[in-house]
């Protein structure tokens, strides 16, 4: 090894040892007869010392030269600092060199490799090995391998079994476009790279695995955010034989056991809530539950009282803002301002001041006296001292809108506490939803998804109304996983591609080994995915996960460091025998 010791481990328990050290040069203190250098790497930062008087002419002349992030190897004594840090572990030590070597010189970077750097997104995206000697950077990295072991570690203690799926394949419809490969071999035929391992897990399951896992890269091309890579990562995972009930408490144990192991947080409530119910209180089917201003339908208590713009209106909806009844107008036309933006869409928002002396003044006086606003407070649980902010459209864009107004208030009143740890269930989604554009329907999970047994006959007439046994894991206002129980019989399968649109022969030629498996005994099963990088970046605090992935693409699906996607060979187009015109 070049060195016998890391950057992160000497204490004053080392002190007079002889030792190596090798890492990057953070930064270098130069006093002319004394030269102090930041030596980095994965475990720390060791202070060296160079010193006229105790340090050879030639070592102090090598020192002089060192630059930042250069590679070096040094040899030298453990002592005690005279002025300690007692922040970092090594704090209290130093190392006076003897020797120094130069392993590598470097470029001035084109950021600062510090914990507070002055890079730009894109320009640590572009020199991401950079960025990834950052502290929080790196710990971000560590921190996700952790949670991986963890993860690995508990499934396989419960028996599942890490099998690995093909990369190409064939396309599984998830609701994103594919990214496809052509063949060579096949020329004017395509892989597909998976949106995710459905249908050979649930072959697995055919197959008699009984329990199947695998951490396992995914690919979809769509339209990306801060929770959303073109690639990522998912925990996969099925079971033979299992209720959907077993898999929510299967789950709910991987998450309690992550909780704890990860954060030392014991949480011991899943509360489980139907789709409707998410919809109607939070407007929203990923809600966040660590703070209340839910929902409060007033349909009742506004319309019909002259007050034009809410009696045209589907729905009226408010909810109650702790302790903002003495926002200035200010305030509230910047909130107004902001559901106005188009990324919004709404047109306004109606406001209520429950004053802490019991009155109430609002936008509205007008056409809403006392008594209807105080009826108003009451049905939204709102305070005297709070602030009810109220929205009237049609039910879904309503819902949408005010949702995300919730979520920014929440931001702005310091809710969202990134410590605390609120898991809950959606369930009893919709099986199908209805495709205006396309006037069709598209699944609400995927196709392979089961309807609720009870409401099987309802597929014939009615499908828009039936339930699936699909279930949505949410943690803090984040999908964190979604799952199902399958549909394991050919017929039923079949009337499900049926009314998605597949002609028979289409649902054959796609999906004919799936439908062909489940005549040869196919057991009931059903299974989840979890997203590992929104899992990590949630766990780590936070909720953007590129800084959670090591090597990560920007919005528009670039990897900034390797420049791709990139134009390839006239030659490697002329074998797949693709005629682009590429300029
Ligand atoms: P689903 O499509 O709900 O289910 O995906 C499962 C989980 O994967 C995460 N996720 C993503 N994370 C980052 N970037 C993306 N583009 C992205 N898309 C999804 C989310 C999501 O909850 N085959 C089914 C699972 C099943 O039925 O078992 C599936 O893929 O956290």
């Amino acid at each position: 090894m070049l060195r016998t010791v890391n950057c992160g481990s000497l204490t004053l328990k080392q002190l007079g040892e002889e030792v190596t050290l090798a890492g990057w040069v953070q930064k270098t203190r130069n006093k002319g007869f004394m030269l102090w250098v930041d030596l980095r790497d994965r475990y720390g930062i060791t202070q060296i010392i160079f010193d006229e008087e105790r340090s050879s002419k030639e070592v102090m002349h090598k020192a002089q030269k060192l630059g930042r992030e250069f590679v070096i190897q040094i040899q030298g004594k453990v002592i005690e600092r005279v002025s300690k840090n007692p922040n970092i572990l090594t704090g209290e030590i130093e190392i006076l060199a003897h020797s120094v070597e130069i392993l590598n010189p470097a470029k001035t970077p084109p950021f600062t490799i510090e914990n507070v750097t002055d890079g730009g997104e894109e320009l640590r995206m572009q020199y991401r090995y950079l960025d990834i000697r950052r502290n929080p950077v790196r710990e971000n990295l560590v921190f996700r391998s952790k949670v991986s072991l963890a993860v690995r570690n508990f499934l396989s203690a419960h028996d599942f079994i890490d099998v690995e799926t093909p990369y190409l394949i064939k396309s599984t419809p998830e609701g994103a476009r594919d990214f496809v490969v052509p063949s060579r071999m096949n020329q004017g035929q395509f892989y597909a790279l998976p949106q995710s391992p459905q249908t050979f897990k649930q072959l697995l399951m055919v197959g008699g695995m009984d329990k199947y896992f695998q951490i396992v890269k995914c690919f979809r091309d769509e339209d990306l955010r801060a929770d959303r890579q073109p690639e990522f990562t998912q925990i996969d995972c099925e079971m033979t034989f299992v209720e959907q009930e077993d898999i929510l408490i299967q789950f709910e144990g991987l998450l309690t056991h992550l909780l704890q192991e990860i954060k030392g947080v014991k949480v011991d409530k899943f509360p489980r809530i139907t789709y409707a119910e998410a919809m109607k209180k939070y407007g929203n089917d990923k809600p966040d539950i660590r703070f209340g201003m839910e929902f409060s339908e007033l349909n009742a208590l506004a319309k019909g009282k002259g007050f034009n713009v809410f009696d045209q209106q589907e729905l009226i909806v408010g909810i109650a803002v702790p302790q903002a009844a003495s926002y200035t107008r200010k305030q509230i036309d910047t909130l107004i301002d902001w559901v106005k933006r188009p990324q919004i869409g709404a047109t306004g928002l109606v406001w209520v001041k429950c004053n802490p002396d019991g009155s109430y003044k609002s936008s509205v006086d007008k056409f809403y006296d006392e008594k209807t606003l105080a009826s108003w407070a009451e049905a939204t649980g709102a305070k005297a001292g709070d602030l009810i902010l109220v929205m009237g459209g049609d039910t879904h864009s309503t819902r949408t809108q005010l949702s995300a107004l919730r979520m920014e208030l929440a931001e702005q009143l310091g809710l969202r506490n990134p410590n605390e740890f609120a898991p809950l269930w959606v369930v009893d989604f919709p099986l199908l939803e209805w495709e205006e554009e396309s006037k069709r329907y598209l699944a609400m999970h995927h196709p392979f998804t089961a309807p609720k047994p009870e409401q099987i006959q309802l597929l014939e007439n009615n499908p828009g109304e039936v339930a699936a046994n699909a279930y949505d894991l949410v943690l803090n206002g984040n999908e964190i996983g979604g799952g199902s129980i399958r549909i394991h019989d050919a017929e039923i399968q079949k009337k499900m591609f049926d009314l998605l649109g597949f002609t028979p022969e289409e649902a054959q030629a796609q999906f004919g080994f799936l439908m062909e498996a489940f005549q040869y005994g196919a057991p009931p099963h059903g299974g989840i995915a979890l997203g590992l990088d929104r899992l990590v970046a949630i766990l780590g605090g936070q909720e953007s996960i590129r800084d959670f992935i090591a090597f990560p693409k920007n919005n528009s699906g670039r990897d900034l460091m390797i420049d791709a996607p990139s134009k390839i060979d006239q030659t490697q187009l002329d074998e797949l025998n693709l005629n682009l015109k590429q300029n």
